[in-house]
């Protein structure tokens, strides 16, 4: 089970925010703060549709069988969450793993970039592709434009029948473009729940179709965030892991903290972080308030941003996130030379020079002034960051009361959105 030290924070810092830190657990779980009708999330682990759950597991499978590229066609809460799993739990090398059974996961649509999308076009190749379109507003500029692209390409390949037959969406049960446009053609759609927004939908059809798709065991996933579900709903103290950090984090915004860098050493976690950025950036990041969100991927980043984080302003705080992973791979050999001086490490493992990495890091920064919180996950695996997803979810939402924001909004996206589309002339702007 998931455990958070937050003991660089004095107790009775988080003792004093503790009746405000437990209204804003009530609101959420009475699902009566602000911005309450999407916060169905909150349940969702234990929530869902089974029927379409297991629809969705057989159309992973289906979409396994018909091509060796799954073009996966979202952005923000639309495929960061997926990406985020695939990369943790299979490797940011996934797509490259030699004779693996299941499609290589490729992203669209997340950026505007013509370049990006020939060269997404040039990995496809000649191999066999389906296509996972995902917007739950249905008309989100950027998947809309590479979904227009990616249909012709899959309609000009396999014909429309054969198409339609490769073409799996993701969207609103009732409205949007996507929606009619699904109806109309009639791919297969699965429904992206009302009451749960882009950043919080990744243990939804949004997130666990690829999921699925790569091979990862989407069960373990839905029954780890399950556990960290209940455990968010029956402990009402700092005992509860996802109070005690939202406390934890608003004691040191209050404290002048302006910054959270979330720290990994696992290389893996890369795209955990994106997912972790959005969902607390555009969560909290409003009302001119709000910690601004960054994450580093240690060591490669000790050579990049270990000077700013050990001597640059004291505005920020550090949040490791640590994995038990198994630490018996590549050893560093003896070499009788030694020319490179290396052997007073011999016989250790990569990994065990890691973690030597992560305690003299945590203590380097302590002693700069940098506040250092640890999230514990327990074993690396589907369970685990299933808890660790829904407590960084659950951890939001608080953290957002707290603040006396609108954690479930984001009403900011639209400016420039209103430019763009009066530059390009849009009709109606
Ligand atoms: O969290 C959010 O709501 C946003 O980041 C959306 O996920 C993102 O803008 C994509 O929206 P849509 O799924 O409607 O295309």
């Amino acid at each position: 089970m998931l455990r958070i030290d937050t003991s660089a924070v004095p107790a009775k810092k988080l003792e004093a925010l503790l009746p405000q830190t437990l209204e804003a657990h009530k609101k959420l779980q009475s699902k009566s703060g602000a911005g309450a009708a999407f916060t169905d999330w909150v349940t969702l682990p234990d929530d869902f549709d089974r029927d379409e759950y297991k629809r969705l597991r057989e159309a992973a499978e289906r979409a396994a069988g018909l091509g060796e590229v799954m073009v996966v066609v979202g952005i923000g809460g639309s495929y960061l969450g997926s990406r985020a799993v695939i990369e943790y739990l299979l490797s940011p090398f996934y797509n490259g793993t030699a004779g693996k059974k299941t499609p290589d996961i490729l992203f669209a649509g997340c950026n505007l970039s013509g370049d990006a999308l020939q060269r997404l076009t040039d990995r496809i190749g000649g191999r066999d592709f389906t296509v996972n379109v995902i917007s739950k507003s249905g008309g989100t500029t950027e998947p809309a434009v590479a979904f227009r692209y990616f249909r012709a390409l899959c309609e000009k390949r396999y014909g429309k029948d054969g198409a339609k037959k490769r073409i799996f969406a993701a969207t609103d049960k009732s409205r949007g473009i996507l929606k009619t446009l699904s109806d109309a053609e009639g791919y297969e759609a699965f429904v992206i729940p009302d009451g749960v927004g882009g950043r919080y939908s990744v243990l939804t059809p949004v997130g666990l179709l690829p999921i699925a798709a790569a091979g990862v065991d989407t069960d373990a996933l839905l029954d780890g965030a399950r556990v960290m579900m209940e455990a968010c709903r029956s402990a009402g103290g700092l005992d509860n892991p996802a109070l005690a950090y939202a406390a934890a984090r608003s004691a040191l915004y209050r404290d002048g903290k302006k910054i959270e860098v979330l720290a990994s050493f696992d290389p893996d976690f890369v795209y955990m972080g994106e997912w972790w950025k959005q969902l607390y950036g555009e969560s909290e990041g409003k009302d001119g308030k709000g910690l601004f969100p960054a994450a580093v991927s240690y060591t490669a980043d000790l050579h990049s941003m270990g000077q700013y984080m050990q001597e640059g302003e004291r505005i920020l705080f550090e949040t490791f996130v640590r994995a038990d992973t198994p630490k018996g791979g590549i050893r560093v050999e003896t070499d009788p030379a030694n020319t490179d001086g290396l052997n007073f490490l011999a016989g250790k493992t990569v990994d065990e020079i890691n973690d030597a990495a992560y305690e003299g890091t945590k203590k380097a920064h302590t002693d700069g002034g940098v506040p250092c919180l640890t999230v514990d996950t327990g074993p690396k695996g589907a369970a685990s960051l299933g808890e660790l997803i829904y407590f960084f979810e659950y951890a939001c939402g608080v953290s957002g009361y707290l603040l006396g924001v609108n954690p479930f909004d984001q009403p900011g996206v639209e400016a420039y959105k209103k430019n763009m589309f009066e530059l390009l002339g849009k009709p109606g702007v």
